[in-house]
C-alpha cells in the first residue's frame, strides 16, 4: 500500500496539475488544484500542457499508443503530419480538433467510431484543454500553429464534469472503464480484449498470484498500480513490464466502485 501511495503522490508531483481528490479516498496526497492556460504559452509549454492532459485526464491512453500500437485505435506517433492529409482542404489544425470534439466525422481506416467526443462527459475537456491537446498531436511530427486560449486544466470536481461516471453495477464499471478494450470475461458484454489476461477465473488465479497476499488484495493492487506485480501470461505470449495496463484506474473509479469492482472479480472462481 505504501509503494502504491509513494507511486501515486510521485505522479501527482511529476504533473504539474493535481487533480481528483475529495470523492476518491485512495489517493490522498492530491488535493484538487486548477492550473492556469495562458493565452502567452510558447508552443513548448502549450504542447507539454497538452501531453500531461494527454497521459492523465484525458485517459487516451486507454485506447490509443504513442510509438507504439494502440490497443484499439491508431498510434499517435506521427499524427502531426498525418493529420494534414487526412481530409481534403482540412488543415492538421483543423482535423486534430475535429478528431477530439466529432471522432466520428472522419473514421480512420480498419477501426470503429468508439472514441467518445473529448469535450463531453465523462472526459469534459474545456476549450483551452482541447486546444492544449491538439498542440501536442501536431507537436507529434507536425508543427504547432494551434494558439493557445486562455483557460484552465480544472479538476473535475471543480468544473461540475463528474471524475467518474455514475456506473454501480461492476459490468456498468468495467464498459465505462473499457477493461474490455483488453480483458475477455466469458459472459459478460464487450468483454473480449485480448492485450490482457483473461478475467473469468480471475478469483482462483488472484489468490495464487503472490504468497500471503489474498485475491482481494491482489486484485485491488492490480488495478490500482498494474505494474507491481506483472502477470506472467497474456494472450501473445508473456505480459510485458511495465505493465500495458494504465494506472489510471486510481484515478477514474470512486472508492466505492473500486470496491465492487473488487468484490466481483474476486468472487470469480
Ligand atoms: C475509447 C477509446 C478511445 C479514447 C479514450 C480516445 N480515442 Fe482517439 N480514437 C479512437 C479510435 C478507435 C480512433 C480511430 C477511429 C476514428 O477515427 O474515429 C481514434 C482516432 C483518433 C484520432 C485520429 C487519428 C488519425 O490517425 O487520424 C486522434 C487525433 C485521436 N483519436 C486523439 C485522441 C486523443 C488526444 C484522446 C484523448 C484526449 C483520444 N483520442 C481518446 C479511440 C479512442
Ligand atoms: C490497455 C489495456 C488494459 C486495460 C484498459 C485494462 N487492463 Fe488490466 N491488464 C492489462 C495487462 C496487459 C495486464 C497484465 C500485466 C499486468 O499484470 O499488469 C493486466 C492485468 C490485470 C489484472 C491482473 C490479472 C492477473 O491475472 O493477474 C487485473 C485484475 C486487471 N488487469 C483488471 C483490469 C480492470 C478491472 C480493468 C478496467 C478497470 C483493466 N484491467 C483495464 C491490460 C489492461
Amino acid at each position: 500500500m505504501k509503494n502504491i501511495q509513494v507511486a501515486l503522490f510521485a505522479l501527482a508531483v511529476i504533473g504539474f496539475f493535481v487533480f481528483f481528490a475529495n470523492s476518491i479516498p485512495q489517493i490522498e496526497s492530491r488535493p484538487p488544484k486548477d492550473v492556469a492556460l495562458g493565452a502567452d504559452m510558447t508552443p513548448q509549454q502549450l504542447a507539454a500542457a497538452g501531453k500531461q492532459i494527454v497521459e492523465t485526464k484525458g485517459a487516451c491512453l486507454t485506447c490509443h499508443g504513442i510509438g507504439s500500437p494502440g490497443t484499439r485505435a491508431p498510434d499517435l506517433q506521427g499524427i502531426g503530419a498525418r493529420a494534414a492529409s487526412r481530409k481534403p482542404a482540412t488543415s492538421a489544425e483543423q482535423y486534430l480538433l475535429e478528431s477530439l470534439v466529432d471522432p466520428c466525422a472522419y473514421v480512420v481506416e480498419g477501426y470503429q467510431c468508439i472514441m467518445p467526443p473529448m469535450n463531453k462527459p465523462p472526459s469534459s475537456l474545456n476549450d483551452a484543454e482541447i486546444v492544449a491537446v491538439t498542440g501536442y498531436l501536431q507537436s507529434l511530427g507536425g508543427e504547432i500553429t494551434v494558439k493557445p486560449v486562455a483557460g484552465t486544466v480544472s479538476s473535475p470536481s471543480s468544473n461540475g464534469a463528474p471524475a467518474v461516471t455514475a456506473a454501480s453495477s461492476p459490468q456498468e464499471i468495467m464498459t465505462a472503464m473499457a477493461c474490455g478494450a483488453c480483458h475477455a470475461l466469458e459472459g459478460v458484454a464487450g468483454m473480449a480484449g485480448k492485450v490482457g489476461p483473461d478475467l473469468t477465473h480471475l478469483g482462483t488465479t488472484a489468490a495464487a498470484r503472490k504468497p500471503g497476499v489474498s485475491a482481494k488484495d491482489y486484485i485491488h493492487e492490480s488495478i490500482l498500480d498494474p505494474t507491481a506485480f506483472i502477470a506472467p501470461d497474456c494472450p501473445d505470449g508473456p505480459c510485458r513490464s511495465p505493465s500495458v495496463m494504465p494506472p489510471i484506474f486510481g484515478d477514474r473509479l470512486t472508492a466505492k466502485q473500486l470496491d465492487i469492482l473488487v468484490e466481483y472479480l474476486a468472487g470469480l472462481k
